[in-house]
């Protein structure tokens, strides 16, 4: 467990590249943010925007061999991981990051009992412990994330389970080893709105019970506004836009924010998908050298298509918004 408001992960300038048939792309270009104990932090943006690559970075699990760990530093409580060798890695998977996949399919082996692949799971950080012991916590977990009949549940393979009991399922393998921090990419994406509701809940109890810190991964605005204390805006592999989400939604201040905000007001009621500003995001090779929006900012001049800006501080209430747009600079 860690002490309140611990700051656990601090990323500083991450860049990962990607040898691709069309050139090199610079999937995650510097990125930089910090998690701490208790707090969920989201991350938004649109499709190829490098939400994934950027949680696959923090693990070191990017794809192979066409991904590549360029630069920057993933702070663990002061530790980089980016220094340390893979054995050392995969004493850091699962039992001090997590990681929760979008699909349940991908992260449970259909040729295994859901107890057998969390007690595979724990053996890993928990050598000493008699298979009994084991058993005995996969059951906790399951109870954790609230499936009926764990003792009976822990014998079922996926394909016995329902959606949202696989998500469960999910859920459980990676509290099993009582990570600090989870990195959710699109947890509930798969899941009906009333399992969605319930599965957010559940998250958000385990994390006022455990301290736990969440970096939540989605396309949805209405989930950052139920889970998430703090946001950051991606687009073509940068943050351009991060803050306390409620400052964010009161005082969008990058143009990409406001188009995705609009997106969704302009949407019918359930906006799942940011797909509705004009324009395609850039191709992520042979990027220019300014602002990556700029080819579909309605304000953009000369100086944002040939100079990146720097982030300007947004002011009002909290110091910690920030937007990466020139024309923060001088917003009179
Ligand atoms: N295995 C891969 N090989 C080559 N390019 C990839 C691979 N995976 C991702 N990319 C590219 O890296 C960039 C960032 O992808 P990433 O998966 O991080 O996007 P994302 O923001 O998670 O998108 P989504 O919302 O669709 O999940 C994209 O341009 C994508 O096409
Ligand atoms: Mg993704």
């Amino acid at each position: 467990m860690s002490s309140p408001g611990e700051l656990l992960l601090d990323v500083r300038d991450l860049r990962t590249h990607l040898d691709t048939k069309n050139g090199l792309v610079r999937a995650v270009d510097g990125v930089s943010f910090r998690l701490h104990a208790g707090e969920t932090l989201g991350i938004i943006g649109e499709s190829g925007s490098g939400k994934s690559m950027t949680a696959l970075s923090i693990l070191q699990v990017v794809p192979q061999p066409a991904a590549r760990i360029v630069g920057g530093e993933v702070l663990y409580r002061g530790d980089n991981l980016l220094e340390k060798n893979e054995s050392e890695m995969r004493q850091v998977r699962g039992r001090e990051i997590a990681m929760i996949l979008q699909d349940p399919q991908t992260s449970l082996n259909p040729v295994f009992t859901i107890g057998n692949q969390i007690v595979e799971a724990l053996q890993i950080h928990r050598r000493t412990d008699g298979r009994k012991a084991l058993v005995r916590r996969a059951i906790e977990a399951l109870k954790e994330v609230r499936i009926a009949d764990p003792e009976a549940r822990i014998r079922s393979y996926p394909h016995e389970m329902s959606g949202g009991m696989k998500q469960r399922a999910v859920g459980a393998l990676a509290i099993s080893c009582g990570p600090r921090i989870i990195i959710a990419d699109e947890p509930t994406t798969s899941l009906d709105v009333t399992i969605q509701a319930q599965y957010l809940r559940l998250l958000r109890d385990l994390q006022r019970e455990t301290g736990l810190a969440i970096l939540f991964i989605t396309h949805d605005f209405g989930i950052v506004a139920k889970v998430c204390q703090r946001l950051l805006v991606m687009y073509a592999g940068r943050v351009v836009e991060s803050g306390p989400v409620q400052a964010v939604f009161d005082n969008p201040s990058h143009p990409y924010t406001k188009a995705l905000l609009r997106s969704v007001v302009r949407a019918d009621s359930r906006a799942e998908r940011l797909e509705a500003i004009e324009g395609q995001p850039p191709a992520l090779w042979g990027l220019p050298a300014g602002c990556r929006f700029a080819t579909r900012c309605p304000h953009a001049d000369d100086r944002c298509h040939e100079e990146y800006p720097p982030p300007f501080d947004i002011g009002g209430a909290s110091s910690e918004h920030v937007a990466s747009c020139w024309r923060q600079e001088d917003p009179a």
